[in-house]
């Protein structure tokens, strides 16, 4: 499973970079806006500084929401780094961009998915990624991980090569869900991903070790 750290934070993206297991980046409006990314410069800088940081795939969203303004900011997007993948929402327009824009050869991610028969019509239409919100889900009284092994197990019975990246992810065992549910990406507050590492026997273990080194002369 990739490891994508959703933030627009650059001092988190850069720290998930410094581990080694980053794959890519995810944004969204919310997250730019947490930021007080303002403007149309300061947005592109943004990206372009994020593509310098990461090695691989970095979702930028289009603020359109009708079928013409969000094939132009696609393809402006698509414009300001290789690694830049269009973030569509799923809607009648969007659909029909993402269908323009993987036509013409530029990586999509289809967001706010929460059905599996959103995430049917993303692929059918040819998106990279689609992004299902478990967190969102969880949060009104449905199961996330449920839809991630609906869309996984879908998906496989075509061979269809869509991605299913699990987003809206809130916690250390969401990633662990995601993972045994089979998406191919989860992506992650910085936190959560940290919490992977977290287990009291570690300490208590790494803590003797130090102690037993000592008497090693160390
Ligand atoms: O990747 C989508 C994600 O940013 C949404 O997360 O926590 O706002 O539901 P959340």
């Amino acid at each position: 499973m990739k490891f994508f750290i959703d933030t627009a934070n650059l001092e988190q993206i850069r720290e998930a970079q410094s581990l080694g297991i980053l794959d890519g980046v995810t944004t969204n409006p919310s997250l730019m806006a947490k930021e007080g990314i303002v403007g149309d410069e300061n947005i592109i800088q943004h990206y372009k500084t994020i593509c310098e940081i990461v090695d691989g795939d970095v979702s930028a969203e289009v603020l359109s929401t009708d079928y013409e303004g969000m094939i132009k900011e696609g393809e402006e997007l698509a414009a300001l780094h290789p690694q830049i993948v269009v973030k569509v929402p799923v809607t009648k327009d969007g659909i029909k961009a993402i269908k323009y824009l993987s036509d013409k050869g530029i990586k999509t991610n289809c967001t706010l998915i929460f059905s599996p028969g959103q995430a049917l019509l993303a692929a059918k239409a040819g998106a990279t990624y689609v992004s299902p919100f478990i967190g969102r889900l969880d949060d009104n009284a449905s199961d996330g991980v449920d839809l991630i092994y609906k869309i996984v197990d879908m998906f496989g019975t075509y061979g269809i090569r869509t991605q299913v990246l699990a987003a809206s992810i809130r916690h250390t065992m969401h990633i662990i869900q995601c993972a045994e549910a089979g998406a191919d990406v989860a992506t992650c507050p910085l936190d959560a991903i940290l919490g992977l590492l977290k287990h009291p026997l570690t300490d208590i273990g790494l803590e003797k070790f130090i102690a037993d080194s000592k008497k090693m002369g160390k």
